[in-house]
């Protein structure tokens, strides 16, 4: 195969997805509790979603950002009416926004703070890409190893340790970057009390709250964007996956103060913005702010994890349920790639978040009933009798 071996894949492919299913060429059904790692949101071929992008083919693809653009001002103006943010920066993937942010914070440091060298604290068993400055603000060492030397400027501290922050803090510090639910480090939400002493501490210092929402946000945890559970106003976030619905977007929103310090010529990106993906995302936006569809996602969120915690809880090797909205990881005592696997075999596709965590992450438009199903599957492949039969 003409490809890099950098992924490991499954010996499975996909030739039609529609809702929250997935099908092979042989026409066997999948459901998919994993949408495509916390993307297709809305699940595969929204009709929305789907007409807003057949429309927009016939019509423009690419201009550049030489030039306006309709759709990528209707999204941005949608973005920001739905939160206190006043301009949004597009791009393509979640790296690439997170680049943005750090690029913003760095600059912000450097002409209103007059900072020479600027730092940014993360924190550990976080993810936030895999660019170089991505991968040097990530807190796992794993995704660091042979891609030295990497850039300067990051402190990364442990999870949820306000104390070492404030150890580590020093004058040339000018942001804070966390996810508030740590996606690929193992579903771990902060918590909310953590998350005000925090934003508290960072407006004392008058450093920038940045957060990572490239998997948190776009509805996956019952908000619009997670910031918004934990009532805080962060100065800076990221986004991508969910909101393009699979296809490739990116964004940055900022808050007024922040918006001057990416001035003409300062930063951009080709593809970013453009009409075909603008188009695409203010579909998924429109749906999403439908009056019912939040709440309706917060509840199905109650419904999977308390389904999770009567039914498989209690099984042998289950150590932890956690999660936030339609976002959850079952912590096990053991590696859970065997069990993603026996799962693919029953016809439910999950994903996993470290080593020992299955993650959850189905279309937010998922029923009861699928999660009742989903949950059942589960709970067949935990059941320690089930993996004796198997021997
Ligand atoms: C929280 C978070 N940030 C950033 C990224 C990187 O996004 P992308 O793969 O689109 O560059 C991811 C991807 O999993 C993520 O989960």
């Amino acid at each position: 195969m003409s490809l890099f071996p950098n992924y490991s894949r499954f010996e499975l492919s996909f030739v039609k997805g529609e809702g929250p299913y997935l099908y092979t060429a042989e026409g066997k059904r999948y459901l998919d509790f994993a949408s495509g790692i916390g993307v297709t949101n809305l699940g595969h071929c929204h009709p929305r979603v789907s007409e807003a992008l057949k429309n927009q083919v016939d019509q423009l693809w690419h201009v550049s950002n030489l030039f306006h653009i309709r759709q990528q001002e209707e999204a941005a103006e949608l973005l920001c009416h739905y939160s206190h943010f006043d301009a949004a920066f597009f791009c393509n993937s979640g790296a690439e926004a997170n680049e943005a942010a750090i690029k913003l914070a760095r600059k912000w440091g450097h002409e209103a703070r007059w900072i020479e060298e600027p730092k940014i604290i993360t924190f550990t068993k976080s993810f936030h890409g895999r660019t170089l400055a991505t991968i040097t603000a990530t807190g796992q060492d794993k995704v660091k190893q042979g891609f030295g030397p990497l850039p300067a400027g990051f402190i990364t501290v442990p999870y949820q340790d306000l104390e070492q922050l404030k150890k580590v803090f020093g004058s040339q510090v000018v942001a804070v970057f966390l996810e508030l639910v740590q996606g690929e480090g193992g579903v771990r939400p902060f918590d909310y009390q953590f998350v005000h002493e925090l934003t508290a501490w960072c407006k004392e210092k008058n450093i920038l709250l940045i957060v990572d929402e490239v998997q948190t946000g776009m509805g996956r945890t019952g908000e619009l964007f997670a910031f918004q559970n934990y009532d805080i106003q962060p100065d800076i976030i990221t986004l991508a996956k969910g909101l393009g619905n699979g296809i490739p977007v990116g964004a940055m929103l900022a808050t007024e103060k922040l918006t001057p310090y990416l001035g003409p010529g300062t930063h951009g990106s080709t593809f970013g913005g453009n009409p075909l993906a603008m188009a695409t995302t203010k579909a998924v936006i429109e749906e999403m702010i439908q009056p019912s569809f939040l709440p309706e996602v917060k509840e199905k969120g109650k419904f999977l994890f308390q389904t999770l915690q009567e039914e498989v809880s209690c099984l042998e090797g289950v150590k932890e349920i956690r999660g936030l909205g339609l976002m959850v990881g079952i912590e096990l005592n053991r590696p859970v790639l065997p069990l993603i696997k026996e799962l693919l075999q029953e016809g439910l596709i999950c994903v996993s978040a470290g080593e020992n965590v299955l993650r959850l992450l189905p279309p937010l438009i998922v029923t009861e009933a699928q999660i009742k199903e989903a949950v059942n599957l589960i709970r067949k492949v935990l059941d320690p009798t089930r993996q004796h039969v198997l021997i």
